[in-house]
């Protein structure tokens, strides 16, 4: 497996595989790998000639109060995981080699980036479509892989390359959990034995709303009222939304009829958990 870090490097590296015919795959991430990012490695290693992911935690996604600096990191780990799982370029740009000091260029997708998790963060998707359109940019994939488990951001990708017709295939795999249901997240390591045992309810609350829709009920109000009290019976969790939403607008449905998402967020004392369930 290669290393790189410069932006010119990985550029010319793209350059020269794409002129010998080889198509590659890339899976963006930041970080601190489990089941779920190996999971998109795996798929785009069946799909393309050359692997490359990338790690890079980038700070124009997070808020000012937002968890930058504690976000979770292990190089050595992360580099082992990707060579076992056959990729074949790791691109890990400096934060100061992606951005001059005082950014200027962004990507906004707009509409679809301000609400839900948008609404929370101000300015998160903005950081990441931009950080993804700079990316394709320098890794100059074929195809792109994105996990389900941040539905909004794959809605906000796709927009975004359709948008600024960019020539990257985006692929969405479903969301990789652990045995009682929680979505794998790299921010499930901030969580204690008590909190992780309750975070299950997020799951829980997405499944008792699938539950009730799939019984005939069609009023979302219903659906969202019950996903909420399956998460406030757990002590200690705050909701910040919870949603029954068109899947490609992520916009609120009147009713729950046909193709759906449903979405929650909520918080375990300093840690925000999101994830989600489409019903088809
Ligand atoms: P990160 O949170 O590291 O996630 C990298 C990719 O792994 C994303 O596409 C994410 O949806 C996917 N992923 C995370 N948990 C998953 C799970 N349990 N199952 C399946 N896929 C999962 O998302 C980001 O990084 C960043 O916003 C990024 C796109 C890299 C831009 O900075």
């Amino acid at each position: 497996m290669q290393i790189i870090t410069s932006i010119t490097d990985m550029q010319s590296h793209a350059d020269s595989l794409r002129k010998a015919g080889k198509r590659i795959g890339f899976v963006p991430t930041m970080g601190f790998l489990h089941e779920g990012h190996l999971s998109l490695m795996r798929r785009a290693r069946q799909e393309n000639d050359v692997v490359a992911a990338s790690i890079f935690v980038n700070p124009t996604q997070f808020g000012p109060k937002e968890d930058l600096d504690r976000y979770p990191r292990d190089a050595e780990g992360d580099r082992k995981k990707c060579e076992s799982t056959g990729v074949d370029i790791l691109f890990t740009p400096a934060a100061a080699e992606m951005y001059s000091e005082r950014p200027s260029v962004f990507v906004n997708v707009e509409g679809i980036s301000d609400i839900l998790e948008g609404a929370i963060r101000p300015g998160h998707f903005r950081g990441v479509a931009t950080v993804v359109a700079k990316l394709f940019n320098i890794v100059k994939p074929c195809k792109a892989y994105f996990g389900q488990k941040d539905f909004q951001q794959c809605a906000v990708i796709k927009r975004m390359v359709a948008g600024l017709n960019l020539d990257v295939e985006v692929i969405v795999l479903p969301t990789v959990r652990e045995a009682d249901g929680l979505a794998m997240s790299s921010r499930n390591s901030y969580l204690d034995t008590e909190q992780r045992r309750k975070s299950a309810c997020l799951y829980r609350a997405l499944t008792a709303g699938e539950e009730l829709i799939k019984n005939g009920v069609r009023e979302p109000e219903t659906i969202k009222q019950k996903m909420r009290a399956v998460l406030v019976q757990e002590k200690g969790i705050e909701v910040d939304y919870v949603e029954v939403a068109d899947p490609d607008r992520l916009t609120p449905l009147e009713t729950a009829e046909g193709r759906m998402v449903l979405l929650v967020a909520a918080r375990l004392g300093s840690t925000r958990l999101i994830d989600n369930l489409l019903i088809l």
